[in-house]
């Protein structure tokens, strides 16, 4: 999982210097699926559940899931979530991050910095003897004091041998529940928040969330290993 979680944000990094106004969304397909056969390793979300690409591109109100295409080409404005887990040997990291297509709005670029400080102000709780809510409440509080929606529909979640593993980490609810966190756990945390309304529909293509009144989300998420202290970023 680390050596994954590695060449996972080297790539969500790499993919900074990528991202401009004019470049298809398929073009970040493209160069994720070679950089991660380079390395030896594997784009897992291809074929999960059938989904068709290498990799999740999600543009503007967007949420998740949002297929590559080359016929979605990125503006200057816009704001790209790209979702990208990496397998190594049957072990898998996951992580995401909202990029700024050229200038950006400051009302987008203070909801991407939200979701990225929410996932940090969340993993303050990330320690042997917190309980896992206590990660969703510190997101929460952070995501909705800056103004901004926390997604309900979907939710970060223990990951390993496969994507998705227990427990379900919501980026909302009350702190004190749920399992005690334990050294060795290793979680996808991963704020998913809203310019507006946190409700989302799913398009025709069956993958795509879109926000239902068409404002803008961010997305961040890291593969984070809980310890007796600092919890350890795998995808950082
Ligand atoms: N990487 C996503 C997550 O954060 C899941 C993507 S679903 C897939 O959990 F079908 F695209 F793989
Ligand atoms: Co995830």
């Amino acid at each position: 999982m680390r050596r994954a979680g590695k060449v996972c944000g080297d790539i969500l990094k790499e993919l900074g210097n990528i991202i401009k106004p004019g470049i298809s969304t398929m073009e970040i397909d493209r160069f994720v699926e070679k950089t991660v056969k380079a390395n030896g390793m594997k784009a897992s979300e291809k074929g999960y559940c059938g989904y068709p690409a290498s990799v999740c591109v999600s543009i503007n109100e967007e949420v998740v899931h949002g297929i590559p295409s080359k016929k979605r080409i990125l503006r200057e404005g816009d704001i790209v979530s790209v979702d990208l887990v990496v397998e190594y040997k049957g072990y898998m990291a996951d992580a995401a991050r909202t990029y700024a297509v050229g200038e950006i709005s400051p009302e987008a670029r203070h909801l991407i910095e939200t979701a990225e400080k929410a996932f940090f102000d969340g993993i303050a709780f990330a320690k042997e003897g917190y309980r896992l809510s206590d990660i969703s409440n510190a997101i929460q509080k952070t995501v909705e004091g800056e103004g901004f929606g926390v997604i309900r529909d979907f939710v970060g979640h223990g990951i390993g041998s496969d994507m998705h593993e227990d427990p379900q980490i919501p980026n909302y609810g009350k702190p004190g529940k749920g399992p005690r966190l334990q050294k060795g756990m290793t979680l996808a945390i991963e704020p998913m928040i809203t310019q507006g309304s946190y409700e989302v529909d799913v398009l025709q293509d069956n993958w795509t969330a879109v926000t239902i009144d068409g404002g803008l989300a961010a997305h961040y998420e890291n593969t984070v290993v809980i310890t007796d202290g600092e919890p350890q970023l795998l995808t950082l």
